[in-house]
């Protein structure tokens, strides 16, 4: 997906953080509640889609393959299913910078009856694809990716599948959907055990649309296996899409650690697999209430934050996979805190949209923080005094949003390069800022230039 040129964006320190917001619809709910909904027979209406570049890719990739979705705004989709009847895509599915599109893609394509290229841009090119090529190939699907990592573009020549039993190398949700997805495609049952557990919006989202996969316990080892049975139809049903909490993690990480702060989330994803960040927050010594309103298919309610001065805390092992999109806000929490925050067992930061562990560490070292970088986190030794930074983004959402989190604690202005990569999951990041931010020059409106 093409981007406009890059663009640049500045911040100064904040004053206070207040008020009542929501943030935009959930992404891995966007992904997979679109594709759900083309696969299942009969229309179904999504509300709250997050129109992000990396959903609108998805959403595209199955335009393309003869689902027929109409937008009557931005956020509110009415999708025709297509009963899992895919039509032979005439061009390579472009899934822009997002993986998520790209590996739960190839799973409903390893099946199909027809070949299909899956692509992506220069990020997304270079993050490895071998974990879903490996189990994919067990299953009897012919694919094949470029070099040893297996990178996209990816080739799919699609055929019979057979079920497998699957444990998970990884703690991955999107490698854990491949598989699922593949299965519900093959002929047999097709299990995947995670040791760790990942978000589960896939379960959830099967049960959903009519197709509840069967889930074990066990109770010992605290493993999860999941199973699908191939050929099990998905029925359409409507969905609205909650908040993302990945997107409001910057709000909230922001509100509990600027002393006098009051800020309100409504209407936000609080299923408890991705809420991890509220755990590491609390152990550092913030207020935050929590009111969940519903806790069916996804769990959804109102975060109220209170701001307070922060410790250090350290997280690693099986927290990691429930926090891993808010390591790089989380880092910056730690400089902001007294004391260090240590981050270990997050190998998987080096392999997203960019090495978040490099680009954390070298950012946060150009605001006057000292890092000590490790093969698989960072100790971030907090409480300098921080000075306003000109920093890139290296083309990576969060580590562009994060650093404008920064630069709101940081004397002088921060510049942040390259930030149009925001709108993959947090079109409105700017916007937003503005709502709930006082600045102490010059009031609202903490952009000084919001340059794109
Ligand atoms: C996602 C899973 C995570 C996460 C990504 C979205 C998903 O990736 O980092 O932003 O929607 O399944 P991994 O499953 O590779 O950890």
């Amino acid at each position: 997906m093409s981007r406009p040129p890059a663009s640049t964006l500045t911040v100064r320190q904040v004053r206070g953080l207040g008020g009542e917001i929501t943030v935009p619809g959930d992404k891995s709910l966007s992904h997979r509640a679109v594709l759900f909904s083309a696969l299942a027979d009969g229309t179904t209406v999504i509300t709250g889609f997050l129109p992000g570049e990396d959903c609108v890719c998805t959403m595209r990739a199955l335009q393309a393959m003869g689902c027929v979705i109409e937008a009557d705004s931005k956020t509110r989709l009415i999708v025709h299913g297509i009963d899992g009847k895919l039509r032979p895509p005439l061009e390579p599915l472009d899934c822009g910078n997002s993986g998520t599109a790209m590996r739960l893609m190839a799973g409903v394509l390893a099946g199909q009856s027809f070949p299909s290229r899956l692509i992506g841009d220069a990020s997304l090119s270079s993050r490895p694809m071998k974990r879903i090529v490996d189990p994919l190939r067990l299953m009897g699907a012919k694919i094949e990716g470029q070099g040893d990592k297996h990178t996209a573009p990816l080739d799919i020549q699609g055929g019979p599948l057979t079920g497998i039993e699957y444990t998970l190398p990884v703690a991955s949700a999107q490698l854990k959907s491949c598989i699922l997805l593949a299965g519900l495609f093959a002929n047999g049952t097709t299990s995947v055990t995670e040791t760790t557990p990942s978000r589960d919006h896939t379960e959830r989202l099967l049960a959903h649309f009519h197709a509840p996969p069967v889930i074990d316990l066990n109770p010992e080892s605290e493993a999860k296996t999941i199973r699908v049975r191939g050929g099990t139809r998905l029925h359409a049903r409507d969905f609205s899409v909650p908040g993302d909490f990945s997107s409001a993690a910057f709000w909230i990480a922001a509100a509990a650690a600027l002393p006098g702060a009051d800020l309100t989330i409504t209407n936000l994803g609080l299923n408890g697999t991705r809420t991890g960040l509220l755990s590491v927050l609390l152990r550092m010594g913030a207020h935050i209430h929590e009111g969940i309103s519903d806790s069916s298919c996804e769990p959804f309610g109102t975060l109220r934050i209170y701001g307070r001065k922060l410790r250090g805390t350290k997280i690693s092992g099986e927290e990691i996979a429930n926090v891993i999109d808010e390591l790089p806000i989380i880092a910056v929490i730690g400089a902001i805190a007294e004391g260090d925050t240590e981050i270990r067992d997050a190998h998987e930061l080096r392999v997203k949209e960019t090495d978040r562990i490099a680009a954390m560490a070298t950012n946060l070292r150009d605001f006057g923080v000292t890092v000590t970088e490790h093969d698989d986190g960072m100790t971030v030794h907090g409480g300098s005094p921080l000075t306003g930074a000109k920093v890139a983004s290296y083309g990576d959402h969060r580590i562009a949003m994060a650093c404008a989190i920064l630069g709101l604690f940081s004397k002088g202005e921060t510049t942040i390069t390259e930030t149009a990569c925001i709108a993959t999951s947090y079109p409105t990041f700017e916007e937003d800022l503005n709502k709930i931010a006082t600045f102490h020059e010059g009031g609202l409106g903490g952009w000084l230039s919001g340059d794109r």
